[in-house]
């Protein structure tokens, strides 16, 4: 018998509507936690990512999960896709440019009326740090 079964005939036993009861509660105390919000299932790097990027500031520019970009370009679909730059030259979306974009944010500029992206040096947000935010920005792509 399977452990769920000993649970359930045990609780049958003693009083024939408990389970019953214990499965409507687990199934409304989730329909609860679904109706809060959109938040992503993320693994433990990208959810240290999501952490990083709202301790640090990021997501008060870029947006979230749950939350919309207000100065800074969504980051929601954003990874893998190609962005293009006030040269008119193309890259695209992935480690090298969200690193250069930390980094050195002024080198590739996004085509369009940006505002200046602020500089994070090693000391704001480590390169651990950053390779969390990396994958979270990942998990993001999906949406
Ligand atoms: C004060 C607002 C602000 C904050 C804080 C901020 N950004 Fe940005 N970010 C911008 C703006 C504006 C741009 C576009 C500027 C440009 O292309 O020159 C940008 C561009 C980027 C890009 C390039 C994306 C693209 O689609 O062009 C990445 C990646 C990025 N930011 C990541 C981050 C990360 C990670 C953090 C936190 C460590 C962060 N940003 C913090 C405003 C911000």
């Amino acid at each position: 018998m399977t452990v769920l079964g000993v649970v359930s005939s045990v609780a049958t036993r003693r009083r024939p509507g408990a389970w019953v009861f214990a499965a409507g509660a687990v199934a409304a105390a989730l329909a609860v936690s679904c109706a809060g919000g959109t938040r992503l299932q993320l693994d433990d790097k990208a959810a240290r990512g999501r952490d990083v990027a709202e301790s640090a500031g990021c997501a008060g520019c870029h947006g979230g999960d749950d939350a919309p970009a207000t100065v800074g370009p969504s980051w929601n679909g954003s990874w893998g896709s190609e962005v293009v730059l006030d040269d008119g030259t193309r890259v695209l979306f992935d480690e090298e440019f969200v690193i250069s974009s930390v980094r050195t944010p002024d080198l590739q500029r996004r085509k369009g009326d940006w505002l200046h992206m602020p500089a994070f040096t090693a000391e704001q947000i480590s390169d651990t740090e950053l390779a969390d935010v990396i994958a979270y920005l990942i998990a993001l792509g999906e949406l």
